[in-house]
């Protein structure tokens, strides 16, 4: 295996070290390990020649600034926060591939300027709220979000304070996009599709739409030994008849993705009828408007069960993203490079969130996939294969090559006019 994919899957395992919780990788956003990771990826950035700084929102930000650049940078990144009890490879291995991908851009002398991101907050478990650091990159953060606590009671302000940063620099954060040429984020599939048909990568042509949500039934909590059936109001009564009903709606509708990873009983005690039920809703679609009128069906029947024993609903939603195309210019050189390289053209929507969804708001973007092994994520057992890694740098390669050609051919070599 070649050295470079050798020290992207070292990047990983040592990150992997880095987690809240000595016997799982946990590691939330702007927690303590976050602190190691930082360390870590700026010693491998300042090898690199990069200039780097973290901005208020704790993205790690490096850049690479060749001699005589043109103007326009190419943007790579990903996300290095987890969700609990996670693999070493979801995101991380994103920046481990994108400061590769430097590498190689600087054997190759190509001579438009780089930049990585290892974003602070993408998976959204510690505040809720998923893509807090690429929505401060992209210029669509919004400050109320400041104020929103984690299950401490700590508020974001608080948390990045206490990580040693500002928060009142947020607006800092923002990119120029007029100064970047597109995003590209790499990153593993995370599903079985390029494992059932034995491909190492593919581009990616849109990311589906994905609404999150928080339901809270409020009931009576009583005696379970002197409330009768008939004068109950269980409210884990009532969210379990609806959590079956989201199962079943989303098992009969073509290609809709709908889970309820996340309950929370109160007083949680088996002889006590439940007094309140805080359950998560993740709901997924390629159409909008497909989600849109199952999300409507789902509430309703919520709302049908909570009725039923007379138990309260209320509903928060955390988050409402559209399904977003990928640039179809932009992965299209990712198409060319895989080509190039003599592997298939596989292009692919992704079922998985990521910052490029958020970045396509300022940045033409795209992604390349690797193939996950037994298809499974957001687990220990996820991992990647290291031929899979060299050849997503051997489709790096060509793809640097290819946009520095495109820059040079272009003669005034100012990526100004790169699609503009
Ligand atoms: O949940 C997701 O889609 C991503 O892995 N954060
Ligand atoms: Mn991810
Ligand atoms: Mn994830």
């Amino acid at each position: 295996m070649n050295e470079l994919a050798n020290r992207v899957l070292a990047d990983c395992q040592v990150i992997a070290g880095m987690t809240e919780e000595p016997s799982r990788i946990t590691r939330r956003f702007l927690t303590t390990p976050v602190h190691a990771v930082h360390a870590y990826l700026r010693a491998r950035m300042e090898a690199l020649g990069m200039q780097v700084r973290v901005d208020a929102l704790g993205n790690l930000r490096g850049r690479w600034q060749p001699a005589k650049a043109t103007e326009k940078a190419l943007l790579l990144g990903s996300h290095i926060d987890t969700v609990p009890d996670a693999g070493a490879y979801d995101g991380v291995l994103g920046v481990a591939l994108a400061l590769a991908w430097i590498e190689l851009a600087q054997d190759l002398s190509v001579n438009f300027p780089m930049e990585v991101v290892a974003f602070s907050e993408e998976e959204g478990v510690r505040f809720s709220v998923p893509f807090l650091g690429s929505r401060a990159v992209a210029g669509s953060f919004d400050p109320a979000l400041l104020e929103r606590k984690d299950e401490s009671g700590k508020t974001l302000a608080s948390a990045i304070r206490s990580f040693g940063l500002a928060p009142e620099l947020w607006p800092e954060a923002a990119i120029e996009p007029a100064k970047y040429m597109a995003f590209v984020e790499i990153h593993m599939e995370q599903g079985p599709v390029l494992e059932a048909e034995d491909l190492p990568l593919s581009a990616v042509s849109a990311i589906v739409g994905q609404g999150r949500l928080t339901l809270c039934f409020t009931g009576q909590a009583n005696h379970a030994g002197t409330t009768p059936m008939a004068l109950r109001h269980d409210a884990l009564g009532a969210a379990a008849e609806w959590i079956v009903q989201v199962e079943s709606l989303a098992q009969r509708t073509e290609a809709l993705v709908a889970t309820v990873g996340r309950i929370l009983v109160d007083p949680n005690a088996g002889n006590v009828v439940p007094g309140s039920v805080t359950a998560s809703l993740d709901l997924r679609h390629a159409d909008d408007s497909v989600r849109g009128a199952c999300l409507k069906t789902l509430l309703d029947s919520a709302a049908h069960a909570a009725a039923l024993r007379k138990v309260q609903l209320q509903v928060e939603v955390q988050m409402d993203q559209p399904a977003v195309a990928m640039d179809s210019a932009w992965t299209a050189r990712i198409v060319a490079a895989m080509e190039a390289t003599g592997f298939p053209a596989r292009t692919m929507t992704s079922g998985a969130g990521h910052d490029a969804m958020i970045l396509a708001q300022a940045l033409p973007t795209t992604m390349l996939f690797l193939r996950t092994p037994s298809g499974i994520s957001h687990h220990p057992t996820e991992t990647v294969r290291a031929q899979d890694v060299e050849a997503a740098l051997a489709v790096g390669r060509a793809f640097l090559l290819g946009l520095h050609g495109e820059i040079q051919r272009q003669g005034s070599l100012d990526s100004r006019r790169l699609l503009a």
